[in-house]
């Protein structure tokens, strides 16, 4: 069975981009002109997934926003003969077909993957951290979604971290099944660097079996009262297979502030129009 529905959590409170998440959800900041979310967005469409569930909170109304029609706007732009930004407008909104779902307390990651299970229905489906923005000739989701097919079980997305940085993360412990695929043992949160079974480390992106849910159901609430999607794969391992894949592309952590200003350089960096302006100014500031 092929993936067509992708969930994206967007609930959190973004406490890392304080102050400026009090009014502006961190998934509608830019990396230069282009939201956060729709880095996601692009890279599912690419991959063949047709339908998007939000999970969204009160103050994510940009986020549901951005996705929608602006009349207005295209009537502008139309007045203007401003072909080119309402072509752009247009193939943004065509991508994929958006539902947006609350979840009405944020009770962590896990709880919002169940909010959107009746959307989803009993059938394989992906799910986006859009803080984690990859950049890749294949879609991050569709290197995913070709072990999904093979393997027939939930996969993860890995990359290896500095042993310095492991506690940081959800780390893996599995054996090796590919080139890059491993099959898991189990997940292990945030360990102490002489804990951690291995140095690769969850990234935000899954392919998920729907016996998730029965698993999110089931998991009671961690110390700080969240439901972590973690402990609900921990309990997927001991019921199927599932794997994990370490990702081939450029990762940029944009849900913190240092993070979303590489990915922001990196891509002016590809962009023909500020490239060279930028190299040269960058030059500049460093000599300095
Ligand atoms: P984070 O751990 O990054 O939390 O959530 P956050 O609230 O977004 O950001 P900080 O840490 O306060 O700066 C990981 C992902 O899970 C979603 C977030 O929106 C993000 O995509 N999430 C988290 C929810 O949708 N609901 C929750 O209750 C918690």
């Amino acid at each position: 069975m092929s993936v067509t529905k992708a969930v994206i959590p967007a609930a959190g409170w973004g406490t890392r981009f304080l102050p400026v998440s009090k009014v502006v959800p961190k998934e509608a900041l830019p990396i230069i002109d282009t939201p956060v979310i729709q880095y996601a967005i692009e890279e599912a469409a690419k991959a063949g997934i047709t339908q998007v569930i939000l999970v969204t909170s009160q103050n994510k109304r940009a986020v549901e926003d951005y996705f929608d029609r602006s009349h207005e706007l295209e009537a502008l732009l139309e007045g203007k003969g401003d072909e080119k930004r309402l072509a752009e407008m247009r193939r943004v909104m065509g991508l994929v077909e958006i539902h947006a779902v609350r979840q009405r307390q944020q009770l962590g990651l896990g709880h919002a993957v169940l909010t959107a299970r009746r959307l989803v229905g009993n059938e394989p489906f992906a799910v986006f951290l859009p803080d984690d923005v990859v950049v890749s000739k294949k879609p991050a989701i569709a290197q995913l979604m070709a072990v999904f097919e093979r393997r027939k079980g939930s996969v993860l997305a890995v990359t290896p971290v500095p042993e310095s940085e492991v506690s940081r993360y959800g780390v893996i412990e599995g054996t090796k099944a590919g080139a890059r695929t491993y099959r898991l043992k189990r997940l292990v949160e945030k360990p102490r660097r002489e804990d951690a079974p291995s140095n690769l480390a969850v990234i935000g992106r899954y392919v998920l079996t729907p016996e998730i849910f029965e698993e999110l159901e089931r998991v009671k609430p961690g110390a700080i009262g969240e439901i972590q999607l973690t402990d609900a794969i921990d309990g997927l391992i001991k019921r199927q297979p599932v794997f994990a894949v370490e990702l081939e592309g450029e990762l940029y952590d944009a849900g913190t502030p240092l993070g979303l200003l590489k990915a922001s350089v990196a891509e002016a960096l590809r962009r023909p129009e500020m490239a060279g302006d930028l190299r040269h100014w960058l030059r500049g500031r460093l000599r300095g």
